[in-house]
């Protein structure tokens, strides 16, 4: 049987064949500690990893990080990334304002710290997973901490105004911290230029890192406001007994995953040579392929924006009429070798406001490396599955 993968907003895959390459490389060749040795050959080549690694990720992201690498941490994923940052960061009082196209990764955060007594406001979204432009600027009328949000719907889609949101948080003065989980190695993001606090990014979605890598690329001065999440050995400072606050040692307590940054460094060094925007041209290409077939489909109902130019990534959720998605889901993985995912998504709330809790839907999310023939053999066997049931 074919052996179609459409779930790359779940993970990328496959990852170029220098990432796995380097993660080998590393635990056969190289394999020491990061600052955590006799300052050997192999100590210093783990450290120059970390460090290159670090600066590559700035150099994506931009901002005060470019000048100084230090001002990227790195983290196990955007889910740990976010809670270092709104853990560190918010106090019972504060205020906090999110949107309601959240992933749990900031929504479960947030929910425990309400318990806590920050006071938690969700924008809501429209039926089509965006941000109304009016409804961050008369939120932030109020004394507001924070504003965390994503950039783009891992349900549907949707990019959000994160420019506008910048601006409105900037002349507020109000911290912003974005998840861009979807979109980094995709958009281009200037952290500095939009004035961004905290950008949290996941290593093994559009960077094509290995699983186990993420960051957050901070603004020194936002950095220096949020305690760390965890302490312990940094390699640095031996003789204290208190996290270092120097950075960026405050937030990276304990032995890093270095295979996985090694892989990391190796993706952002393939991501520099291929290009985003060519990759984001050839995912957009496919993705209005899937988006023209999908939509001739009988019975189907699209989330989101479609085919009227409405920023959006390839990220596809639809429902049949009549027909389970988790079914759907396991008669195109068993019949016909494809692979998507089915459900909500880790993302009950945007399912809420999208109007597909608590069914949720079939996502399908192409990836640079699928192809043109794969997404119509995909349409067409969707297409087959409905037609039987008729
Ligand atoms: C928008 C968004 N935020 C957060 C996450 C969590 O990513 P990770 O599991 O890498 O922490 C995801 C992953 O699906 C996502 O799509």
């Amino acid at each position: 049987m074919r052996h179609i993968y459409l779930n790359n907003a779940a993970t990328t895959w496959p990852k170029p064949q220098e990432v796995p390459q380097a993660v080998f490389d590393f635990m056969t060749r190289a394999g020491a500690n990061a600052a955590r040795g006799s300052a050997s050959e192999r100590d210093l080549k783990s450290l120059d990893i970390v460090f290159t690694a670090r600066a590559r990720a700035a150099k994506l992201f931009g901002g005060y990080a470019k000048a100084n690498a230090k001002y990227v941490t790195l983290t196990s994923n955007v889910t740990h990334s976010l809670n270092i940052v709104l853990r560190g960061f918010l106090k019972p009082g504060m205020r906090a304002v999110t949107t309601s196209m959240e992933h749990n990764s900031v929504v479960r955060p947030l929910r425990e710290l309400q318990e806590q007594g920050v006071l938690v406001d969700v924008l809501q979204c429209s039926l089509r997973g965006y941000l109304p432009s009016k409804s961050l600027s008369e939120a932030l009328l109020e004394k507001t901490d924070l504003v965390v949000m994503t950039h783009c719907s891992n349900v549907c889609g949707s990019v959000q105004p994160i420019e506008e949101a910048a601006e409105i948080c900037a002349r507020r003065g109000v911290p912003l911290v974005v998840d861009c989980a979807q979109t980094g190695g995709l958009l281009p993001i200037d952290v500095q230029e939009l004035g961004i606090a905290a950008l949290c990014f996941t290593g093994h979605k559009g960077l094509f890192g290995p699983q186990g890598t993420g960051g957050i690329i901070w603004n020194p001065e936002f950095a220096e406001r949020c305690a760390p999440l965890i302490t312990g050995g940094t390699g640095s400072l031996s003789h204290e007994e208190t996290q270092p606050t120097l950075m960026p040692d405050k937030f990276e307590a304990g032995t890093p995953n270095l295979p996985a940054i090694a892989g990391l460094d190796a993706a952002l060094e393939w991501l520099e040579k291929t290009g985003i925007t060519a990759i984001a041209a050839k995912e957009e290409q496919l993705g209005r392929r899937l988006e023209e077939g999908l939509l001739s489909i009988k019975g189907m109902r699209l989330l989101g924006a479609a085919g009227d130019g409405t920023p959006r990534l390839p990220v596809y959720a639809f429902n049949v009429d009549g027909m389970d998605n988790g079914t759907l889901a396991r008669d195109l993985s068993d019949q016909y070798g494809i692979e998507s995912r089915p459900g909500l998504h880790c993302s009950p709330l945007a399912h809420r406001t999208l109007g597909t809790f608590p069914e949720g839907a079939l996502r399908l999310s192409p990836g640079y490396f699928n192809t043109e023939e794969e997404i119509d053999y995909t349409v067409q066997s969707i297409s087959e599955l409905v037609n039987r049931r008729l």
